[in-house]
């Protein structure tokens, strides 16, 4: 690791990335823009930025630093791509077992440290401290058996269990910080368990290793309601399906998979006997997920909660699951419940039967569009489409596209014809290419105060404390970002872009590398006093008018008929409200 530090300090990026792709500097700023190598485009969405050293392509979302360009341009591996480098570069390279040997080490212990995680967690479940705990899973109907094959634990209160553990195995304290499951005590006095009085759910790998843990609270009110392990060297978020160790096999049998939102729907749903039942752990779901799950079966039922969380949430992963190939049905259960109430209240074949009947997700989707709408006006109709659409166009086969809208114009008693030229002509707008992401739109004083604190020292003396008096942190919609750059300052470190980047999870990195390139301007010339007067206004109403501009926005986008830019207006809005 730490030759890999000493390399990146040595190379520069501009240069390295300049032998691939022609890039032109924008301006005399630090950002240097060309046509992204990792997906066809005409116009530049890739950028390099000169002075924290990484790239990004706003088009398709690759995105590191120097080593990653390497991996990925070259199809290297780590190990391979710092040879690569350092031979081109004429600096020495240390021999390949001290670092090959030393991450495996540490990956290793991280392993070993889960598994004596899940036996303590486990054990204090079934000790006589674990009554109350007990008594929590029989009043949720959760029987022994089920409670031993999920190996659900309990964290003690008094966060010292897995310390002293780790302690007396001898693990360094490097090695069990970056196992996630202890964390450092701020003012430096020693470690704690970060999973403190919660009921435990231990994450597999599709492999079958613990890799990470879900902890429920157990208090009513007690917050946050779960409590989910960071990510690690072993543990990626974005790549992890709850229960799919044990669904594998169901997966393939029945053909299809069930996708609901919670470790308790999934225990619920399992415990009856159905077992190809999977979830997310407390993240968005991503196209890795899905294709894990496709490998195993080509179909899967959407089963969220009857919420309207659960329904923007399904609405919001549609598209994602039919360009991956999916076949996909939605199941909205009655009663306002959820997969593991429902089946508590009607047994294992009333929701087996529910299964069967789900119906295709255009039909979910017309009907939630009509009842937002009124269908019998022209602009009830548009609108309704212009919600279609965007999952119509996500589907890769043609002849699917337009089996659906056939069946989709019969469905709302519309002219076929009508229907086909509208969706033709956003088809062939799309260019048949990877669709734009969803950029996030910063705010400028967030910007501002984001350069302050990476670039400068003055104004991070500055600004630290004034952070740390009020709660305005709370507020800010990349709030993310500034309490990791909070911590490493706490921690005794400075912060820098790759160091920040390094502890945020993949959408958080995202929003950084928007703030960072979001105006060349703003980050070069600023003050302290400019920069505390952000503070400021971030705290007051500044919101409000951000708010009202991007309103304005999205009712300008809505009426030029551009429904990808008002949707991402949209989601900058709702962010907004979120923060
Ligand atoms: N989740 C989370 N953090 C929260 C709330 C929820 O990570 N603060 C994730 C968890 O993975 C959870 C899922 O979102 O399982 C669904 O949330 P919810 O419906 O609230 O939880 P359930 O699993 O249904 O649990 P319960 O029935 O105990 O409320
Ligand atoms: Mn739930």
């Amino acid at each position: 690791m730490e030759f890999a530090e000493h390399l990146k300090s040595s190379v520069d990026i501009v240069r390295v990335v300049g032998e691939y792709v022609r890039l032109k500097r924008s301006g005399a700023g630090p950002r240097y823009t060309g046509l992204c190598p990792f997906h066809s485009e005409k116009t530049a969405s890739f950028s390099v930025h000169s002075t924290h050293q990484f790239y990004k392509c706003f088009g398709c979302g690759a995105g590191g630093d120097v080593i990653k360009f390497i991996m990925e341009i070259e199809r290297l591996t780590f190990w391979e791509a710092l040879k690569y480098l350092a031979e081109r570069h004429g600096i020495p390279l240390p021999k390949r077992n001290d670092l090959a040997d030393e991450e495996a080490r540490q990956r290793g212990g991280i392993f070993e440290m889960h598994e004596l995680a899940l036996k303590i967690y486990r054990d204090q479940l079934f000790s006589p401290a674990g009554s109350d705990a007990r008594e929590y899973l029989k009043r949720r109907g959760l029987s022994r058996p089920t409670a031993e094959e999920f190996s659900l634990g309990l964290s003690e209160r008094g966060g010292q269990s897995l310390v002293r553990v780790f302690e007396k195995q001898g693990f360094s304290h490097e090695d069990m910080e970056a196992s996630g499951l202890v964390l450092r005590r701020t003012d430096g006095s020693g470690f704690y368990d970060r999973f403190r009085g919660r009921l435990m759910f231990p994450i597999h790998s599709e492999s079958g290793k613990v890799i990470a843990f879900g902890g429920r609270a157990l208090g009513e009110g007690d917050e946050p309601k779960y409590l989910n392990s960071s990510e690690t060297s072993i543990y990626r978020k974005s790549h992890v399906l709850y229960n799919l160790n044990r669904a594998r096999k169901a997966l393939q049998e029945a053909g299809f998979s069930i996708l609901v939102e919670g470790y308790m729907d999934v225990i619920g749903v399992f415990a009856a006997g159905i077992h190809n039942v999977v979830a997310t752990c407390g993240t968005a779901l991503t196209s890795f997920q899905v294709r894990s799950l496709r490998r195993h079966a080509s179909e899967l039922v959407l089963n969220f909660d009857p919420d309207a969380a659960g329904a923007n949430a399904t609405e919001k992963y549609i598209p994602i699951l039919i360009e991956e190939g999916m076949k996909l049905r939605i199941l909205q259960l009655s009663g306002g419940l959820d997969p593991d109430e429902y089946i508590k209240e009607h047994g294992p074949d009333a929701y087996l039967d529910a299964l069967t009947k789900a119906g295709g997700y255009f039909h979910w989707l017309a009907d939630r569009a009509r009842a937002r709408v009124d269908r019998n006006t022209p602009d009830g109709t548009v609108a309704i489409w212009q919600t279609l659409l965007p999952a119509i166009q996500k589907m890769p086969d043609k002849i699917m596209r337009l089996a659906v809208v056939d069946d989709l114009a019969g469905y709302m008693k519309m002219e076929k014809s009508v229907v086909l030229n509208e969706v033709r002509r956003s088809v062939s707008g799309r260019g048949g290419q990877v669709s734009k992401r969803q950029e996030v739109l910063p705010d400028p004083n967030e910007v501002l105060l984001l350069h302050a604190m990476l670039d400068s020292p003055e104004a991070r003396a500055e600004i630290v404390p004034v952070l740390h008096q009020s709660s305005v942190v709370q507020r800010f919609a990349s709030r993310a970002i500034f309490e990791t750059i909070l911590r490493l300052i706490e921690a005794g470190e400075t912060p820098s872009y790759s160091s920040v980047e390094a502890r945020l999870p993949e959408p958080e990195k995202e929003r950084l590398a928007a703030l960072v390139f979001a105006d060349d301007t703003l980050s070069r010339d600023f003050t302290v006093e400019q920069a505390v007067a952000c503070i400021r206004k971030l705290a007051s109403g500044e919101r409000g008018a951000r708010r009202d501009e991007l309103r304005e926005r999205i009712r300008d986008a809505e009426r030029a008929g551009d429904l990808n830019t008002a949707l991402q207006l949209m989601q900058a809005l709702s962010e907004l409200e979120r923060a």
